[in-house]
């Protein structure tokens, strides 16, 4: 257990466990993207830590994508989300005809990466794919699968390997839960 900013946090995948999994995930990835034109789409900001190892290993299997980055935001007002989404930062590239492969940190309710599926799939790209490094099953709202995951994780929150908690922890080289706060 660590403490950082008084919160406690106990690791739930190690470092050596990430980099065992995203190699392996590369390998596929590899594998499955043979002879094709790569576009990299990562989703900001949770993805930007997890993409970094990704690209690295690509460059090991001779894999020399484009890269671009999107924001999606949910919109409307008030504490709960309504669960629509919009497009903040849009890609600049045309994908058309590419191996398009959509990188998120983590999958939870799904509709993020349903949204950004479908938005990209209207740009006409030879094929799609997506990929995440966790997955919550027990979160989704909707029948989105993953074409890729790192680990499947049970519903707790996690920080760390790029995701957040109030935008902080998200240098921790792995992943941790966040242990109920003593008051
Ligand atoms: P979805 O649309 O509910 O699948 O949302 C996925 C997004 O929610 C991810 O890109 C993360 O930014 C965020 N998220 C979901 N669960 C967690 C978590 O446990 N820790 C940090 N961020 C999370
Ligand atoms: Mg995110």
């Amino acid at each position: 257990m660590k403490t950082i900013k008084g919160m406690k946090f106990e690791t739930l995948i190690n470092e050596i466990d990430i980099a065992t999994r995203v190699k392996e995930m590369v390998k596929k990835i590899a594998e499955d993207s043979k002879g094709k034109e790569i576009f990299v789409i990562g989703i900001l900001k949770g993805s930007f830590v997890f993409l970094s190892d990704l690209l690295r290993l690509f460059y090991v299997h001779n894999i020399h994508p484009s890269l671009d980055f999107i924001t999606v935001e949910s919109y409307g007002s008030g504490k709960i989300s309504s669960g629509k989404l919009k497009m903040l930062r849009d890609i600049t590239t045309d994908i058309e005809n590419k191996w398009v492969l959509i990188v998120d940190d983590i999958l939870d309710t799904g509709r993020t990466l349903a949204f950004a599926k479908e938005y990209f799939q209207k740009k006409n790209p030879a094929y799609i794919k997506t990929c995440v490094f966790l997955d919550k099953p027990e979160r989704r709202v909707n029948e989105f699968k993953a074409d890729y995951v790192g680990f499947e994780i049970p519903d707790k929150f996690v920080v760390g390997y790029g995701m957040d908690y109030d935008n902080l922890f998200r240098e921790l080289p792995y992943v941790a839960v966040i242990l109920d706060e003593e008051k």
